[in-house]
């Protein structure tokens, strides 16, 4: 009974830690959410918390009552603002400023203590791991550009500096408006050393296609971009196989 009594705890508090992503973009400021569910604050005195990275390096710390910036690593200094008036309903949440590439893939842990304000110091709420995010960091395609070339019935789509590595997929249909299967795709994505932001190139064959479109998505954004190409009547013809021609040909020559 006792042992079943231990793991269903260690259940509790294994599920206790609140995992979550926040997808955000360069330059932007970001709040990292986190609250305490357990127990009622009376008094910040009790309280006692700190954000740090995966390679432990602290963000923010707080301790009864006082923030404690000589803990926090220089990797965020002046970037971190806490909200001490939202504290003392559980909501122990960070804003990030400044955020930049830098920032990307960064697990953040959140521990948290809460002690009784009566007598002896005892904790409430016992020095653990509240929550666990995971940042994001995006820069968002601005553009993206879609060139036809007639005379090798190829399309290209293209756009630059973004991060992360887009996905790219492209709709090709024909006069009907069914889809045409794809050939010929080709796509490479260029990261830019310094910077980390990727340009990218996808080239697709044309043939028998009337309408052509690209889209790039960005998947931490979860935007995509859309570009589309009309051919128009004589593109289309060139595309037509040679007995076609022949039979506008014909039909040229009667009406003559
Ligand atoms: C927690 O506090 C932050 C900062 O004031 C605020 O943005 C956020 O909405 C708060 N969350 C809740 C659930 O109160
Ligand atoms: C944050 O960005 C602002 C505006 O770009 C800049 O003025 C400031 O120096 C930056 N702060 C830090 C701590 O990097
Ligand atoms: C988008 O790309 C096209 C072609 O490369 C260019 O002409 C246009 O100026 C670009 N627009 C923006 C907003 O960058
Ligand atoms: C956040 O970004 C990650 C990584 O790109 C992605 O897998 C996830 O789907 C994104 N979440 C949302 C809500 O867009
Ligand atoms: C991305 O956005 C679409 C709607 O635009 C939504 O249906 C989908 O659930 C979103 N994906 C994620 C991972 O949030």
């Amino acid at each position: 009974m006792f042992i079943v009594l231990v793991a269903y705890f260690l259940l509790l508090v294994a599920d206790a830690t609140v995992v979550l992503d926040v997808n955000t973009t360069v330059g932007e400021s970001t709040v990292l959410p986190c609250f305490l569910k357990t127990p009622t604050l009376t008094d910040l005195k009790n309280l006692r918390f700190y954000w740090q990275d995966e390679g432990k390096c602290v963000l923010y710390s707080f301790n009864e009552g006082k923030e404690m910036p000589e803990h926090v690593n220089e990797l965020y200094r002046d970037r971190i603002t806490a909200f001490q008036q939202d504290m003392i309903r559980g909501n122990i949440s960070v804003k990030v400023k400044n955020i930049t590439l830098k920032d990307n893939q960064k697990v953040f842990h959140v521990f948290a203590a809460v002690f009784d304000s009566e007598g002896i110091r005892r904790y409430i709420l016992e020095h653990r791991k509240i929550c666990q995010i995971t940042l994001h960091v995006a820069v968002p395609y601005k553009n993206v550009s879609l060139t036809v070339n007639k005379e090798t019935m190829t399309a290209v789509c293209t756009t630059q500096r973004g991060f992360p590595e887009p996905l790219v997929k492209w709709r090709l249909s024909d006069k009907s408006q069914h889809l045409v299967d794809l050939r010929d795709v080709h796509t490479t994505a260029v990261q830019d050393p310094k910077d980390q932001l990727y340009s990218f190139c996808s080239t697709i064959d044309i043939h028998g296609g009337r309408s052509v479109t690209c889209l790039i998505h960005n998947p931490t954004l979860n935007v995509t971009l859309i570009a589309t190409h009309v051919l128009n009547k004589g593109e289309a013809e060139r595309s037509l196989p040679g007995w076609a021609f022949g039979l506008v040909v014909a039909a040229a020559v009667l009406k003559a």
